[in-house]
């Protein structure tokens, strides 16, 4: 089969990600990553976005985690430590997400979450390059 360098991936009014683990083939030098909202609830209520990171950095970011740095933020600071960060999206929403496969070392350990205050719990997926 054809490699496929892109995904979709659904987030829920459940606060759930349909997608608990991405794959990326080393020949992808980019990956699409499509996140989409199922659910009808508005973005400042249940907003989702997908934020790629190293598991090492994973407790500092979501500590980092606050309304002071605005939706259009991703409630993150600006950091080197978020690798990529998608849009907040509401229900029916969707946007792209383009990654640059070389800012990831190969058989790293990396997780995506969705910073939306209190989500990281539910909304963890891992990586694997
Ligand atoms: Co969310």
């Amino acid at each position: 089969a054809a490699t496929e360098c892109k995904i979709v991936i659904s987030g829920s009014d459940m606060m759930q990600f349909d997608t608990k683990e991405i794959s990326i083939d080393k020949n992808c030098e980019k990956y699409e990553i499509t996140l989409k909202h199922a659910g009808k609830l508005p973005v400042n209520a249940m907003g989702h976005n997908i934020v790629f990171l190293e598991t090492k950095n994973l407790q500092n970011i979501i500590s980092k985690i606050n309304m002071s740095h605005g939706i259009e933020n991703g409630y993150l600071p600006e950091t080197e430590e978020v690798l990529f960060k998608s849009k907040m999206i509401g229900g029916g929403e969707e946007t792209k997400l383009i990654l640059d496969t070389s800012v990831f070392v190969k058989g790293g350990d990396y997780t995506y979450i969705c910073s939306f205050p209190g989500h990281f719990a539910l909304m963890k997926g891992k990586l694997n390059i």
